[in-house]
């Protein structure tokens, strides 16, 4: 019914509505008067924790790219190397793992077949599995030897949303947290991390604010057939998720890419009115920024429409942007919790427009409970 939707049209839209507070309960607890980071509920000893080697990221969907967000957290802030794969993949490739291997199993349903197999596999090998996960006491919780619990709170709509923003949290406290475990990070670094976290439930709200641009965006590509998406770094991810909310629910063809992979192949598909959206890092010491300005120039010099989502202050971009969505000024790494948002909101709305089913799109659901 309406009222069990805040009179919203779709489940989905009130959830995309509520990630500000989901952010903020996900990060509630997590540290100690003293500032010191803690996980309690997470039953991983340290001394575990600091024999960990290698680390696996398995899950599926949108969860996966959660995971791809967390591998480059992982990695930046605890030298420790972190693979990402599909579950589906996972268990029929004879993955090299043992006791000193960490398998973090990302699922909001806690349900996923796919993922709840691959962990059962990982298990049977000696290696530790951590859940992150959204619903408490399912199967992949139950059957892992660790959990940490995101706060979203229930996710109806079947394309994940809110879901995916607290894995984002939950994968950033588990970085941290390993770091301040094996030392790779100084506690005044941390409680840096932890303050530009602290501040995100608001920089969210500010990015909720570009939703009438954003509807007006959408509702003037409703006839377009294809769509591109385009990323760098942590908003490689954010692109491939992205295009996935467009597939999901607008039945649309759409395709994130890397946007330094561009000139090896997907240049190809631009054509004239094509657009293409643009996740553009923060401007930083590194030169990631300028080379993402040179592929949407790229794209744009063959007849794409550009849409591109930019930090405040961020003028070098308005030359080539057809249209500019701001984003509120966060760290690289963490700018996927501001950046994916104008994506969910701009697929929500097509589909709306294109009179699609939003929270029961055709042939999926919410939790595949089959291999
Ligand atoms: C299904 C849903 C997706 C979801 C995926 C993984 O395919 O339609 O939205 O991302 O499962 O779900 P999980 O519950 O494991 O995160």
């Amino acid at each position: 019914s309406a009222a069990e939707k805040d009179g919203h049209d779709w489940f989905m839209r009130k959830e995309i509505l509520e990630q500000p507070r989901a952010v903020a309960d996900s990060l509630i607890g997590r540290r100690t008067p003293s500032g010191q980071l803690q996980l309690d509920e997470m039953r991983l000893a340290d001394e575990e924790l600091r024999d960990v080697d290698k680390i696996i990221i398995i899950a599926c969907g949108t969860s996966f790219y959660a995971g791809m967000v967390a591998k480059y957290a992982i990695e930046h802030w605890t030298r420790t190397p972190v693979e990402v794969e599909l579950a589906s993949e996972f268990r029929y490739r004879d993955p090299i793992i043992d006791a000193t291997t960490l398998i973090v199993a990302i699922s909001q349903s806690g349900e996923t077949a796919d993922t709840l197999q691959a962990i059962r596999h990982a298990r049977s090998q000696r290696a530790k599995v951590l859940a992150i996960c959204n619903t408490n006491g399912s199967s992949i919780p139950r059957e892992s030897d660790a959990v940490i619990y995101t706060h979203a709170g229930p996710e109806i709509g079947v394309a994940s949303t809110k879901g995916f923003l607290t894995q984002l949290v939950a994968c950033y406290l588990l970085a941290l947290y390993i770091a301040q475990v094996k030392g790779t990070r100084f506690g005044d670094e941390i409680d840096e991390i932890m303050r530009h976290l602290e501040a995100m439930p608001d920089h969210i709200e500010t990015v909720l604010g570009t939703a009438e641009q954003v509807y007006g965006l959408a509702a003037e590509h409703a006839s377009t057939r294809s769509v591109l998406f385009l990323g760098r770094h942590a908003g490689y991810p954010v692109a491939l998720e992205g295009a996935l909310k467009l597939k999901e629910l607008a039945y649309l063809h759409a395709e994130g890419f890397a946007a330094g992979e561009l000139k090896h192949g997907p240049i190809a598909l631009v054509e004239d009115g094509l657009p293409v959206l643009c996740v553009v890092p923060p401007k930083g010491r590194d030169q990631l920024h300028g080379k993402m300005l040179s592929g949407i120039q790229e794209v744009r010099a063959r007849g794409a429409r550009t849409i591109c989502l930019a930090e405040e202050g961020d003028d070098s971009i308005e030359p080539y942007a057809d249209a500019l969505i701001r984003l509120p000024k966060v760290p690289v790494l963490l700018q996927p919790l501001v950046s994916i948002v104008p994506l969910q909101l701009f697929a929500c709305e097509l589909a709306t427009v294109l009179g699609h089913d939003v929270d029961q799109p055709r042939n999926l659901a919410k939790s595949v409970t089959v291999e």
